[in-house]
């Protein structure tokens, strides 16, 4: 479905090599993660992928067809982009910024506004307290959920989402990303996402792409990178959700003193 392949990216000249030589395939409904420290070349990977950011050699293919073939605006169309920083528009309504795609597609006024209620339902906000607001007068969080239910509502067969929960609290988190995983199911979607959580990736990834420095240090399936991580970099990003439980463990143990 997605094929990345010896794929490397340069900006300011190649003075910095964000991504160098990277290559992975996604197959039809899959789930990977790509997880790594901040600047290891994650965002621009994902960027690369619907023309956001040019690639600087390497080929892309998505749906069999070269990237570089599709006209950049009806590549993004076909598929639902979470950004890192969001970016709803700030001047439209919850249900203008949801309905963009579907307006594009060339929907009808009934369908779009059963959509923009069937998906803010799905990421748990009420539709009747919430499609007339704008932007500034959500949470962080609240805006986070428009933006998946936004990179949503065309339909589409594959997402690419920049760490689509970063700015929700650990129990709406769990809930959405629950939601996240049956819609994923339900529909076959493909989907590469980028997070900083790794016991996040752990639940939600077919597979995992553990990123250094522009470069994948190993991929994949969270069971065989758990047993066998094979790169001592992927180990210790691994071991996170481990080292944090035994932390909290200890905590409880000392009766609450500082370690
Ligand atoms: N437009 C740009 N011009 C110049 N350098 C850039 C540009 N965008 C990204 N970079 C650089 O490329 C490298 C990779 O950036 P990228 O945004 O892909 O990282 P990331 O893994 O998504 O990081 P984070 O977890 O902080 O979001 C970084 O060194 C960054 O400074
Ligand atoms: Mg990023």
């Amino acid at each position: 479905m997605i094929s990345v392949r010896g794929v490397s990216k340069s900006y300011n000249d190649g003075l910095t090599w964000a991504v160098k030589d990277v290559s992975f395939d996604v197959t039809a409904g899959e789930v990977l993660a790509l997880v790594g420290e901040s600047g290891c070349g994650k965002t621009s990977t994902l960027k690369m992928i619907n023309r956001l950011v040019e690639l600087t050699s390497g080929a892309i293919a998505v749906g069999d067809r070269d990237i570089m073939s599709i006209p950049p605006v009806v590549l993004r169309r076909s598929i639902g982009y979470v950004i890192q920083e969001i970016g709803l528009f700030p001047h439209l309504t919850v249900e203008e910024n949801i309905g963009v795609v579907p307006e594009l597609l060339g929907w009808s006024v009934n369908r779009t506004k059963e959509r923009v209620d069937e998906l803010l339902n799905l990421v748990g906000l009420d539709a009747r307290e919430y499609r007339k607001r704008r932007p500034e007068e959500l949470s962080g969080g609240q805006q986070q959920r428009v933006g998946l239910a936004r990179a949503l509502a065309g339909g589409p067969k594959t997402m690419l989402m920049d760490e689509p929960f970063g700015a929700l609290d650990p129990i709406t988190r769990a809930g959405v990303v629950e939601e996240f995983r049956k819609i994923q199911h339900d529909l076959s979607l493909t989907v590469i996402f980028v997070t900083h959580d790794m016991a996040e990736a752990l639940i939600l990834a077919d597979r995992i792409a553990v990123m250094k420095d522009g470069s994948i240090m190993a991929i994949d399936t969270p069971s065989e990178l758990l047993s066998n991580p094979g790169d001592p970099y992927a180990e210790e990003l691994l071991s996170m959700p481990q080292r944090q439980a035994k932390i909290i463990t200890e905590i409880a143990k000392s009766g609450g003193e500082p370690l």
